[in-house]
């Protein structure tokens, strides 16, 4: 039994340096059941005293962060996450996309695979001629940690294909542990999820060994499409290679096939030895997934049915506000914690102020709150029945936690006013926007810096040590190595890490910079269109022209100009701006060097009959190209589909010299 604040302390260090021992230098000190003896005592403590305890919980250290223990291995091709669906609208408007995309008939359903989302550790197996020759963890999706060693000591995974097969084959699954296996193991990871992912990191293979992993096969890259035709039967494919596929894998043709399978597997949730989260469906039709091809972050060509939401009842303490990066203030339920399907909820959304009048929430209510999959839990509604005199309604502040007075912007397309209350769009200027902002560029998909995630923002932020994105690159690394929770070893990592970043891709920079409207998708036509950051500077001059311009490029309309000039107008953001690119080496955009449309421009007026404007854009992008929204003389050329093409554009075209082409020369062009 831990019994003040001051031996809690010391016995965190102790388990700090233990945790470093077992992990990072692979060197026990103690026997296993001293370590989970002191484990419980301090989690014990912090659960009773959770009022004082700060800094990162016990709870919630998942083994010890490696430093540079795995080196890093680019990804053939990127290792994606999923976009999820929740409702059958979601599901609905999955099938529209996808017959948007491939431009098919709206009724049309095509054939998917659906498979059980197992909930593991994804990794990608590389073969030469049948063997095993490499294995690497997901990582950032672009590059991932070589831990070939460790997937190697898993069964489930072979060493040597059971059919031969020349050439290099990709095999991507799940790694996981059984539940039933997951009981037996020492109860030093919260769930088998976190125990694989531990397991996974041990710098010596013989301790992975150890525990009992397992893998699915469920998948490959394009390049390996050739194989077969479907996703079914790779799998079968996957098979007689002697990997384990899951037995649960079914073919849908439509949204009823969906929905039986779906209440299917969730029934037998359960009774499953392995932890699932959802369905995935996929394409099944390989030549059709390459033409849906990827986003960003996710396929087009595949999503998550995420498993209805679980539900708990909570009283609320508190009402807060939060400040968004986008200016947005969202009210957060401060509740009673509760146990919600295996995780512990002490905060839920309230969405809006309007949300709050229409559902009556009230501080003190008992309130039904939901939580689905990695989605923030939100308040369904009120148990009135529960109602007590002292529930008090909550006034919505008009104006920002920072100051401003906060406003609701009218919406162009719905001509309404926002539900959502704003502090305007001052950036840098407000303090709390800032702090979302910073936690925004050190995140994975912008500078992507290791070791300073949100929590660490959060820390370091509240001990003045950073208040602006640039003080990252001042940071004393001395006096954080000082700090509780840090020492050399980790002090130093992070100024590694972020060393490491200093050299960014342009479109990467722009996303980092968190400006309103401005993802990735959109950085990315910037970063093409400006080229080099010495060229994308010239926003900071706010001239009329530099902005009028990019209103040409498709993708990019007012509501992305107004945000851009918004964001450089401001002096406080241009200051960050300038400071930033002092500090980095911004390495210019470069076109794929492989494409056949490099260096060239096309617009398309017109639908045509086998592809989509989107599937269009793609080709050409894919091939180092660009598109354009309205012809210049940077125009090379004008497909006019067969469907109501403008005249007045296929005119203006011809006039100023851009060579114009029919939807039959396009598919000629691009061997379709
Ligand atoms: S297919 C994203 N199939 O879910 C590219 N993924 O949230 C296509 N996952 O990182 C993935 N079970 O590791 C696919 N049967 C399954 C899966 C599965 C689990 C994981 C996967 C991915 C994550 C996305």
């Amino acid at each position: 039994m831990i019994k003040n604040l001051k031996e809690y302390k010391k016995k965190k260090k102790i388990f700090l340096d233990l945790n470093k021992n077992y992990y990072d230098l692979n060197k026990p000190v103690v026997d296993d059941a001293s370590y989970d003896t002191l484990k419980k005592d301090l989690i014990n403590f912090e659960e009773n005293n959770s009022n004082i305890i700060s800094g990162n919980k016990i709870k919630n250290i998942v083994g010890y962060k490696p430093s540079d223990k795995f080196s890093k291995v680019k990804h053939d091709e990127n290792m994606l996450s999923l976009d999820n669906a929740f409702t059958d609208q979601d599901i609905f408007d999955f099938y529209k996309k996808l017959n948007n995309f491939l431009n098919l008939n709206s009724d049309t359903r095509i054939e998917l695979l659906a498979e059980p989302k197992i909930d593991g550790i994804s990794a990608s197996l590389k073969y030469v001629n049948g063997k095993y020759i490499q294995g690497i963890s997901r990582g950032d999706g672009n590059y991932g940690e070589e831990i070939s060693e460790n997937l190697a000591t898993i069964k489930d995974i072979p060493k040597v294909l059971s059919k031969p097969h020349s050439g290099e084959l990709i095999v991507r699954g799940e790694v996981y542990i059984a539940k039933s296996d997951f009981k037996s193991l020492s109860d030093k990871f919260a769930n088998p999820r976190n125990a694989a992912s531990g397991s996974l990191r041990q710098k010596n293979s013989k301790n992975t060994s150890k525990i009992p992993l397992k893998f699915f096969a469920y998948g490959t890259i394009f390049k390996n499409h050739d194989i077969v035709e479907k996703q079914s039967d790779f799998l079968k494919k996957l098979k007689d290679f002697g990997f384990k596929i899951n037995p649960l894998s079914k073919i849908i043709n439509n949204e009823n096939e969906l929905d039986l399978n779906y209440k299917n597997i969730e029934t037998k949730r359960a009774s499953l030895d392995y932890d699932i989260d959802g369905i995935v469906y996929k394409v099944n039709d390989f030549k059709l997934q390459q033409r849906l091809g990827n986003l960003t972050n996710s396929p087009r060509w595949a999503i998550a049915h995420k498993f209805s939401a679980e539900k708990g009842i909570s009283k609320i303490k508190k009402i807060e506000i939060q400040v968004g990066r986008t200016g947005a203030l969202t009210p957060v339920a401060k509740i009673d914690p509760v146990n919600i399907g295996g995780v512990l909820v002490s905060n839920a959304t309230l969405h809006n102020e309007e949300e709050i009048l229409r559902k009556d929430i009230r501080v003190n209510d008992t309130v039904i709150v939901q939580r689905a999959g990695d989605v923030i839990p939100q308040v369904v509604r009120v148990d009135l029945t529960k109602r007590q005199k002292t529930s008090k309604k909550f006034i919505f502040p008009q104006k920002c936690p920072c100051g401003f007075a906060t406003v609701k912007e009218f919406n162009e397309t719905t001509k309404k006013y926002d539900a959502v209350r704003r502090c305007p769009d001052k950036g840098y200027d407000c303090n709390l926007i800032t702090k979302e902002k910073l936690k925004h560029y050190v995140s994975k998909d912008a500078m992507n810096i290791e070791g300073l995630g949100k929590k660490v923002i959060e820390n370091f932020w509240n001990l003045n040590l950073l208040k602006l994105p640039q003080d990252i690159y001042k940071l004393d690394f001395n006096k954080i190595s000082k700090l509780e929770g840090w020492g050399k070893l980790s002090a130093d990592n992070l100024k590694k890490s972020i060393e490491k970043t200093k050299k960014i891709n342009l479109d990467r920079f722009i996303f980092s910079l968190g400006i309103r409207h401005i993802g990735q998708e959109n950085a990315k036509i910037l970063a093409r269109f400006f080229k080099s950051v010495n060229n994308f500077k010239k926003l900071t001059n706010c001239k009329d022209q530099t902005y009028t311009d990019l209103i040409q490029l498709d993708g990019i309309g007012d509501t992305q100009v107004k945000s851009l000039k918004n964001f450089f107008i401001n002096k406080t953001n241009k200051k960050v701006f300038e400071q930033l690119i002092s500090k980095l080496t911004i390495v210019d955009h470069i076109f794929s060097k492989k494409g056949k449309f490099i260096n060239q421009t096309f617009m398309f007026t017109g639908g045509m009959s086998k592809m989509s404007r989107s599937e269009a854009k793609k080709i050409v992008e894919n091939e180092g190209g660009k598109v354009l929204g309205s012809p210049s003389k940077k125009l090379n050329y004008l497909i006019s589909g067969d469907s109501k093409p403008t005249i007045k554009k296929i005119n203006q075209a011809k006039e100023i010299g851009v060579k114009v082409l029919s939807e039959k020369d396009w598919y000629r062009l691009i061997d379709f």
